[in-house]
């Protein structure tokens, strides 16, 4: 039935009031439609701006890399405190139980392992259709800025955008560094912005302790970093606080969570950095606390 007397009592227009046309929370952003935004907002924490994403990705360069021998196993524990899954779709298929409902940044580019000639050798892995059968939030490829086939790295990054675009699902541009680059300011603000400049919504790179604060401003849209080889949790948390005070916005964390310890209570603490703002004294009294619980 036609609710004719609402429809005459609609008079409620507060026309002295304007529309909000508040700017999307995440830097960059504000041009992309809808989806974009809604999966953005599925990663990125609307509170703090922040986001953890659970890196074990390893494998698909690697193989069975520590931490990660039995993923059913090492794995599933962690998902509940993760904002963000970051994996390969076998790892996804196999390991992941589809009720974690957690979102996934899937990792999209292969070709190439640790032990052939060029690791820069990639090519797109994963047709888009089968990154919406799998509900990916985000599509993760891999850049290799300087190296051999750079030209390749960056075609495949152009053309996921493009179909990520489409479909209204975000790229992710992972910065990898090769063995003759320097993990310096200059190279990942290079590195970060040619992704950004080509359109990824937001970028992953490795945070270095000088001037990565020009990293993140020179990049226009958000950067996560990610956690490099094992260190002692105390210095790990302590790199978290300073690429979040540096401008980061957030992490894509693995082994310095996997091969922690105590992954969980590290993957707590590391929350406790990128949420809530702990310092890294803190954080690390909260991880030990935890360890002796676990
Ligand atoms: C490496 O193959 C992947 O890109 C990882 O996702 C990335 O390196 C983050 O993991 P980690 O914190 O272990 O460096």
């Amino acid at each position: 039935m036609a609710d004719t007397t609402g429809n005459k009592s609609a008079k409620n227009f507060q026309s002295d009031v304007p529309a909000s046309s508040d700017g999307f929370y995440l830097k960059g952003l504000n041009g992309y439609d809808w989806g974009v935004k809604d999966r953005m907002t599925r990663m990125f924490d609307t509170k703090s701006g922040k986001t953890v994403m659970l890196a074990f990705d390893h494998g698909y360069i690697m193989g069975p890399t520590s931490g990660l021998e039995r993923m059913d196993l090492t794995v599933t524990p962690l998902i509940e405190f993760a904002d963000v899954l970051m994996c390969t779709r076998g790892a996804l298929r196999a390991c992941v139980p589809p009720t974690s409902n957690k979102p996934i940044s899937l990792r999209c580019s292969t070709g190439a392992t640790i032990l052939g000639r060029e690791m820069s050798y990639e090519c797109v892995g994963v047709a888009i259709d089968d990154a919406i059968r799998l509900n990916a939030s985000a599509m993760a490829v891999q850049v290799f800025i300087g190296a051999e086939f750079e030209h390749n790295s960056l075609k495949n990054l152009a053309e996921l955008i493009d179909a990520g675009l489409r479909h209204g699902i975000p790229t992710l541009g992972v910065t990898a560094v090769g063995k003759d680059m320097v993990r310096d300011a200059r190279y990942l603000g290079m590195a970060t912005r040619v992704c950004a400049e080509i359109g990824c919504q937001f970028v992953k790179t490795y945070y270095c302790a000088e001037g990565f604060e020009e990293v993140t401003a020179g990049c226009p849209v958000p950067i996560v970093i990610a956690g490099g080889k094992k260190l002692p949790e105390l210095d790990a948390l302590q790199m978290c606080e300073d690429a979040i005070r540096e401008g980061a916005a957030g992490v894509d964390m693995g082994r310095n969570i996997f091969q922690a310890e105590c992954p969980v209570s590290m993957i707590k603490a590391v929350r406790a950095v990128v949420h809530e703002g702990l310092t890294t004294a803190k954080a690390y009294e909260m991880y030990c606390d935890l360890k002796v619980e676990e």
